[in-house]
């Protein structure tokens, strides 16, 4: 039976995660299985922001489908776009959002959406406004290719990754915080941790004081701010920076201490654990030459299993329409 799926922004639009597992390793072995399913069927990918993974990730899993793409960039080549109700439009942006999202859907039939949090608002990135508005106005069924407060590609990707690669039924999986120079947004973290308790494995985040994840998303994880006693037997080490959430630091970095960088020395604590990122990764910044280098580095298998968490989910909703 066909599982139906409008929208997919978030771990519960997936449903039952061992059966979405089921198919995304059916799709693995076999990934032109559903190539009719696409036919004469349009997916427009919208980039507010710069991509490598998803772009290309996503475009090759609806060729798997048989679909036509068309991609566009909003800041190259689009009209600019005013995204804020009741602004008098006397600026530099000729074009409003609430009438390029519904022209947008008249030329496709699914649309996917990359547009990141933006830190001028911590209300706004966490309302979702710009994603929830192509959900509203568009009339197509709306995928995020990274929203601002999740990435649910990424993490069905991960999870992939991680029932590949385990040897035990309960692994235990570490989320790190690490230094980078400039703020990013919660959304891997918040997405993976999202997903992470959906799943019976052992789950730590680990960060230094100041932080705290939007409780919404740390739910049952353990939180951990000792990095090295976090380290210890885990099985999965998952990587990542992200900016301050609470309070008035909201978007702001606040430690560049390099002692979180991950090395051989917190490696060495843990059960011989696979490293994880999401990539684009910082060397020497989040994780040394040597980790992401070694045999247990397993960030080109977690980007291969982009194609794969794209096709279940265009698979679905194609089955949708
Ligand atoms: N991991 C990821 O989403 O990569 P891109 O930003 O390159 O798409």
């Amino acid at each position: 039976m066909d599982i139906l799926m409008r929208n997919f922004t978030n771990v519960h639009d997936i449903g039952n995660l061992q059966q979405a597992l089921k198919e995304a390793f059916e799709i693995k072995k076999e990934r032109f299985k559903y190539v009719e399913l696409g036919r004469n069927k349009t997916l427009m990918m919208i980039f507010f922001n710069a991509s490598l993974r998803t772009r290309l990730s996503t475009q090759k899993a609806a060729t798997n489908l048989g679909m036509n793409v068309i991609v566009l960039d909003i800041n190259q080549g689009a009209w600019k776009l005013e995204t804020e109700r009741g602004v008098i439009m006397d600026g530099d942006k000729p074009e409003h959002l609430l009438e390029a999202i519904p022209v947008m859907g008249c030329y496709c039939d699914i649309i996917g959406v990359r547009s990141f949090a933006r830190f001028e608002s911590r209300e706004d990135d966490y309302n979702e406004i710009i994603i929830n508005q192509f959900i509203r106005y568009s009339g197509r069924p709306v995928f995020s290719m990274e929203a601002a407060t999740r990435h649910p590609l990424q993490s069905f990707a991960d999870l992939i990754t991680i029932e590949e690669y385990k040897k035990v039924e309960r692994p235990k999986v570490v989320l790190t915080w690490a230094p980078h120079p400039r703020p990013l947004p919660q959304a891997v973290p918040n997405s993976f941790a999202e997903w992470m308790n959906e799943t019976d494995y052992e789950f730590v985040i680990t960060h230094p004081q100041g932080y705290e994840l939007d409780p919404v998303f740390v739910g049952k994880a353990k939180v951990e701010y000792d990095q090295l006693k976090a380290f210890e037997g885990a099985d999965f080490i998952y990587a990542k920076s992200w900016a301050a959430y609470t309070g008035d630091k909201y978007g702001q970095v606040l430690s560049m201490d390099r002692s979180w960088t991950v090395s051989d020395r917190q490696m060495g604590l843990t059960r011989n654990a696979y490293f994880m990122h999401c990539l684009p990764v910082r060397r020497n910044m989040i994780v040394t030459d040597d980790v992401i280098e070694s045999p247990q580095s397993l960030v080109i298998p977690e980007a291969a299993n982009r194609e794969i968490s794209a096709t279940v989910v265009l698979k679905r909703m194609l089955q949708s329409l």
